[in-house]
């Protein structure tokens, strides 16, 4: 298969009248939405160069179709974007497919430099490489079989990797019947045309393993994964087809099976009981605003917070139900899932929510998806969930009226 960007003619009708950014998006509104694509380059473009993805590929894949892979890499190249590539860590029929994908790299005009693991300061040759601009290639194939993973971990760790994409023939974990998995009466794994859509270490690993839902190597592959989370803790692990690796890197939904770390979330009943200091600070640098003085003081129902102060959802009595009155993951920490955590932790515990936002807000297209119904009115829009119909009118009356406790900084 081969992306369209491929064709001489096109690329030079989009070097001409498109930049790189404005290209990649064009390209991606055609597998997914226009914001999704956005939100993902600026998340990218904002890590270290070296920290962006390391792509692992199996040896069948790249000894059957490198072209398909070197197509993805070569339109990540022209967004300035270049993961490490690690070949001889799956097992496959033959050998790691190094020759294949050097080969196919060449043909397609990508940069790229060979890093031997285990070779003296081979980490640091691996981040020189991507931060001047080409892909550094890790070899594991002569690596020990059973120190592969755990020198795949050191590479994560010592570049910060924030994606992991393990590609395979087969794509994601899994059945592939759409439906779900009941692990449990109330706890349930979805799954799309590609395997299980998102696996939450922290949650679903041991029931899933108990459940014996994985084939022997899925499940020691899910194994290995779940001590790199453990090291890593920021790292998103994507499993997923060649084909769908640029969807599984900048669409919401992915095209495979997503795997994350999951976070601690503590559900604490007030101000009393947590660091003030540090909650105000993971506010104010999250909105880029201050808090007022009287925000002390507000009354609070439940705090749910992320153990290392990354993330916090702040709910008031409502006039029913709960009103969700702050929201908010630190910078560095967001698009790792900390946010969907909460949120699940808020709605666990309250059947009955209300929250506003304002109307620029870029969640607001998520909160669409997750409310029963919008009210659009000024700079604000206020959702709601599980709200009684007849109470709406009042909730919404409720939630325009309540003071703001964040104020732009003066400078
Ligand atoms: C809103 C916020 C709390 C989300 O936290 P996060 O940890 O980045 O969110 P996650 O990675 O868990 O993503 C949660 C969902 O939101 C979606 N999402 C998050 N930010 C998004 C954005 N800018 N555009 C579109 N969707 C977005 C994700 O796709 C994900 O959807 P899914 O779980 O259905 O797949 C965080 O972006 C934030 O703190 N923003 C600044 C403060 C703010 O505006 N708070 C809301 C005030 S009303």
């Amino acid at each position: 298969m081969g992306f369209p960007i491929v064709s001489r003619g096109r690329d030079h009708y989009f070097q001409r009248v498109q930049t790189p950014s404005q290209y990649v998006v064009t390209f991606l509104e055609s597998v997914g939405r226009r914001q999704d694509a956005e939100y993902y380059l600026r998340l990218f473009r904002e890590l270290p160069k070296a920290s962006f993805a390391v792509i692992a590929t199996e040896s069948d894949v790249l000894q059957r179709s490198p072209a398909s892979v070197a197509e993805s890499l070569r339109f990540l190249a022209r967004m300035d974007l270049y993961p490490v590539l690690a070949t001889g860590l799956l097992a496959g029929a033959g050998d790691s497919g190094l020759d294949q994908l050097q080969g196919a790299l060449t043909e397609h005009g990508i940069p790229w430099a060979s890093v031997a693991q285990g070779q003296r300061d081979w980490i640091d040759v691996a981040r020189t490489a991507v931060a001047t601009g080409a892909s550094s290639i890790v070899d594991f194939g002569k690596t020990e079989t059973t120190s592969r993973f755990a020198a795949l971990s050191e590479l994560l760790v010592g570049l910060g990797t924030r994606k992991l994409v393990v590609l395979r023939d087969r794509g994601g974990l899994g059945p592939r019947e759409r439906g779900r998995i009941s692990l449990t009466p109330t706890h349930h794994l979805i799954i799309g045309e590609s395997g299980i859509s998102v696996i939450n270490l922290r949650a679903d690993l041991s029931a899933l393993e108990a459940g014996n839902y994985l084939d022997p190597v899925e499940a020691r592959l899910l194994g290995d994964i779940n001590q790199l989370h453990q090291a890593s803790p920021q790292l998103l692990t994507s499993i997923a087809s060649p084909l769908n690796l640029l969807r599984e890197l900048f669409t919401i939904r992915g095209a495979g099976t997503l795997v994350k770390t999951g976070s601690s979330i503590m559900r604490l009943s007030g101000f009393d009981e947590l660091d003030f200091e540090r909650l105000c600070e993971l506010l104010q640098t999250t909105f880029e605003k201050s808090l007022t003085p009287q925000f002390a003081q507000r009354e609070t129902l439940n705090v749910y917070l992320e153990a290392s102060y990354r993330g916090v959802a702040i709910l008031q009595p409502g006039i029913v139900g709960a009103f969700l009155t702050k929201f908010a993951v630190n910078k560095k920490a967001q698009g790792e899932g900390i946010g969907r955590d909460l949120w699940e932790a808020v709605l666990r515990d309250h059947s009955a929510v209300y929250w506003r936002a304002r109307t620029a807000n870029p969640v607001s297209e998520w909160y669409q998806g997750e409310c029963d119904g919008m009210h659009r009115e000024g700079e604000w829009r206020v959702y709601w969930r599980g709200i009684p119909p007849t109470q709406i009118a009042d909730t919404i009356r409720d939630a325009l009226a309540r003071p703001v406790d964040l104020v732009s900084i003066e400078r």
